[in-house]
């Protein structure tokens, strides 16, 4: 299963993703995460010792440039890159969930991510993965790399939506441009939720309710503050997350 998030700025998404990698692990998944947001945060979230140390596939220019197919001095890509040792090669291990970094290209051809999101298509779309395996893709903010069509290979996209319009505005765009792409299932993920009002107002909003909505916890929003590892507070939304998995499954 291969399950990519997106969002608002800021809704969460991180965090849930970290949430759903422990949740799976313990179920006795093997959970590769990717970090495909150009401002990667999701090593400090799963406990990684020295994220410092992580060098991201981005940092890589010339075997991006190779895997990417992109044709010197042309502005097309070669249609059949190799990519599945990349996952090998640029692994880290942290509490025994895998992580791969994609980062961004910068400076350059002023920030295009052109080579690294290449390299996702092709990883997201050759990936073979068993049933006991499990892909998480973390990602930027907002909705402008899904009309690149970088992760049409997914099953499923969360769309994190916290209570307030503009995230609702969001989750809605998110929606159609991932129909527009060709991703079949986009699913609401409701993130701090106080009561049923909130609950009320997102699904009124977005026309159907969250598949889950999770709390708004002073647990994890302190141990953020603290730099613990969001991971181990996963037994603390544990119903949240079954009725997610549920609603995937
Ligand atoms: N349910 C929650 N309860 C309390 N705090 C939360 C909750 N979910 C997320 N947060 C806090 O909100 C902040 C943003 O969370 P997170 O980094 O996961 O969002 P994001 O959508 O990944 O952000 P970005 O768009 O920058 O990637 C963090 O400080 C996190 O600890
Ligand atoms: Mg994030």
């Amino acid at each position: 299963m291969k399950i990519a998030i997106s969002g608002k700025g800021g809704v969460g998404k991180t965090t849930i993703m970290a949430l759903l990698a422990e949740q799976l692990k313990r179920d006795g998944k093997q959970v590769l995460i990717i970090d495909a947001d150009s401002s990667p945060h999701m090593a400090q979230t799963i406990g990684l010792a020295d994220p410092g140390k992580i060098v991201p596939i981005a940092e890589m220019k010339t075997l991006l440039v190779e895997r990417s197919g992109k044709v010197e001095g042309s502005p097309f890509y070669n249609i059949n890159p190799q990519v599945d040792d990349l996952l090998a090669r640029y692994m880290v291990e942290a509490n025994g969930l895998k992580l791969m970094v994609l980062g961004a290209i910068e400076g350059g051809d002023k920030g295009c991510a052109c080579a690294e999101n290449t390299v996702l298509k092709r990883m997201l779309t050759k990936l073979l993965l068993s049933p006991s395996q499990v892909v998480l893709l973390d990602m930027e903010a907002g909705v402008e790399h899904l009309g690149r069509g970088t992760i049409a290979g997914v099953d499923h996209l969360l769309t994190v939506v916290i209570p307030t319009q503009s995230s609702i505005r969001t989750a809605l765009k998110v929606k159609k441009l991932a129909g527009e792409v060709g991703i079949k299932s986009v699913r609401f993920v409701g993130n701090r939720v106080v009561d049923e009002e909130d609950e009320k107002f997102l699904a009124e909003g977005l026309g159907e309710s969250p598949i889950a909505c999770f709390p708004d916890s002073p647990a994890i929003a302190r141990a953020e503050r603290r730099g613990q590892p969001i991971v181990e507070l996963v037994e603390t939304v544990q119903p949240q997350i079954r009725q997610l998995l549920a609603a995937l499954a």
